[in-house]
């Protein structure tokens, strides 16, 4: 659930007053007001929400890189248009082949150029039993050097997809043959791990299904429905360009304004009165933590990333950060319109306000028709899975012992334009625990990786991102502390993700976890502490980093080691 609204800061307009003051007397403000100056080298003015303010003084002012558009220049008609994902069903030694290329499509009313995996959106979606291996060829087309991570697979660290760790980039007309090896059940999911914040953003992320050979590894359930929750920046000429050289929206993340599921802005679902569908929910936004509701539909969670859960549970909504998977079956009890929405409490920054938002993801027209069989009963009864409790007693000792690392998540910056500067300075803007929005879409657009140092430290030696070296052995459980600072310009929620292991969240702020699963990616909050068992299980170089793409491109990650026995 969204934290609840905190009481307005009533400083906080005050103080705007004298930041706005100090921007006047600012020499880029005289220069950026001058009449009929217009954006340039390609950028355009990002879109705002009308309760945002302006921050006076950033009137013209462009991000410090060049504007980055697929194609540009090519008409649009030369590419083939892109079509809604397929399922590949594969077993043990299949061999799929993936092309990376352009695609031409109309997202909310406009020609769009994109990527996509053989041109579908999203990339197909590969459903294969637990223990096989794949081999997926893959050929880039696309002016990008890329690659495809397959994220929370624990498979050979070959095949991990991390330029200048596991392999080189794929350049363009170049290919790479992927060895997948698929040892747990769950939905995983497929990205570059090259530019996340352009390429994933224009359409490159599928779906990876491991079934379980237990068939009744999940509860009973109608049918399956997959959403993929996606955004991405539009105005009215189309899709906003992204930063060439590095990344633009290095302080929050690039947050859309136009909702997608499954690569659509205007996904629907129609279900029967009783039909229970189980949705495997995937978040492939760059930034943005959803937090989804089914209107008045009971939502009972399953699993999530590597796992099921110790115990189903009945939940109000499901809080699904950047590259998490939940799995819920949901309920349709009441014939008519169902609104499957992302329903949070955004933020004004300046105003230190929350206001209600809701925006539909998906709308499901439940028919009068009865679903059949009946299986309400099963439905209303929560299972406990005590294998998985069994599974988990061995780690249970580490659960409450100290941490064998800290990490603090802080931030860095240098030569932004005074004005954001300043108005960070001023102290009065509010961090919320979670960003559930862009309260500052100007200044976030305007600052670019260039400009912003995300960090995780090691608290011990002081080391931070690359400079840190942990070496483990296959076998080791290791505990590690990560700790979001709030104390630094620009505090924010970050999506910690692990290659190749999987860990379990023990507590969250010295509370012990009552419902484990496994997991790959766990996002820690403004202020808070987040302890994590995490299993060495498979050896090779693996990436730790935020999944936020543009901090991930702004400095937040490393690499540790994990040797064999
Ligand atoms: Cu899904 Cu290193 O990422
Ligand atoms: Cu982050």
């Amino acid at each position: 659930m969204p934290p609840p609204p905190t009481p307005i800061m009533r400083v906080a307009r005050y103080c705007l007053t004298v930041v706005t003051a100090a921007v006047l007397a600012s020499p880029l403000h005289a220069q950026s007001e001058m009449p009929g100056m217009g954006m340039s080298g390609g950028w355009r003015m990002v879109p705002m929400d009308p309760n945002m303010i302006m921050l006076p003084g950033l009137t013209g002012v462009v991000p410090v890189v060049g504007a980055f558009l697929p194609a540009a220049g090519i008409n649009p008609a030369n590419f083939p248009e892109a079509e809604p994902s397929q399922v590949v069903e594969m077993i043990d030694g299949d061999t799929l082949d993936i092309e990376v290329s352009i695609v031409r499509r109309i997202l909310n009313g406009h020609e769009m150029v994109m990527f996509g995996y053989n041109r579908q959106y999203p990339g197909p979606l590969i459903r294969a039993p637990k223990d096989a291996t794949l081999v997926v060829r893959v050929r880039n087309e696309i002016e990008l050097p890329t690659t495809i991570h397959w994220h929370g697979v624990r498979l050979d660290n070959e095949f991990d997809g991390v330029p200048g760790v596991t392999q080189e980039a794929i350049q363009r007309g170049e290919s790479f043959v992927y060895e997948v090896h698929v040892p747990d059940a769950g939905m995983f999911w497929y990205h570059p791990h090259a530019r996340e914040d352009v390429q994933q953003d224009l359409g490159l992320f599928g779906n990876l299904l491991v079934t379980s050979p237990n068939p009744s590894y999940y509860g009973p359930a109608h049918r399956e429905e997959i959403l993929v929750l996606d955004d991405i920046l539009m105005d009215e000429q189309g899709v906003l360009p992204w930063g060439e050289s590095a990344p633009t929206h290095a302080l929050m993340g690039r947050f859309g304004n136009v909702m997608m599921v499954n690569g659509e802005t205007n996904h629907q679902l129609s279900a029967k009165q009783g039909e229970v569908v189980r949705f495997f929910l995937t978040n492939v936004a760059n930034s943005r933590t959803f937090n989804v509701t089914f209107g008045g539909a009971q939502v009972k969670l399953i699993a999530s990333d590597v796992g099921r859960f110790e115990r189903e549970a009945w939940v109000e909504s499901v809080v699904i950060a950047p590259a998490e998977r939940y799995v819920v079956d949901v309920r349709f009890e009441e014939p008519g319109t169902t609104l499957i929405a992302n329903s949070i409490q955004a933020i004004n920054h300046f105003r230190g306000e929350f206001y209600p938002h809701v925006d539909t993801l998906s709308i499901v027209t439940v028919s009068t028709e009865t679903a059949a069989p009946g299986i309400s009963d099963s439905f209303y009864s929560l299972r406990v899975h005590d294998e998985i409790a069994a599974e988990l007693e061995p780690y249970r000792p580490h659960f409450n012992r100290e941490p064998d690392y800290e990490l603090e998540a802080t931030v860095r910056v240098q030569d932004l334009p005074t004005p954001i500067v300043l108005a960070m300075e001023a102290d009065t803007l509010f961090f919320p625990p979670m960003e559930w929005n862009d309260a500052m879409p100007v200044m976030n657009w305007l600052s670019t990786g260039d400009q912003v140092t995300w960090i995780l430290k090691d608290r011990d030696t002081g080391a931070e991102n690359n400079d840190i070296d942990w070496n483990f052995k296959v076998g080791d459980l290791v505990k590690i502390r990560i700790f979001n600072s709030p104390d630094s310009f620009h505090p924010m929620n970050h999506p910690i993700h692990i290659h190749g292991q999987r860990f379990l969240v023990t507590s969250m702020d010295g509370a012990e976890n009552q419902n484990l699963s496994w997991k790959d990616t766990a996002i820690v909050p403004v202020g808070s502490s987040m302890d994590l068992l995490v299993e060495m299980s498979n050896p090779g170089e693996w990436m730790l980093h935020c999944h936020i793409a543009e901090h991930l491109h702004a400095g937040m990650m490393f690499s540790f080691t994990v040797q064999e026995q």
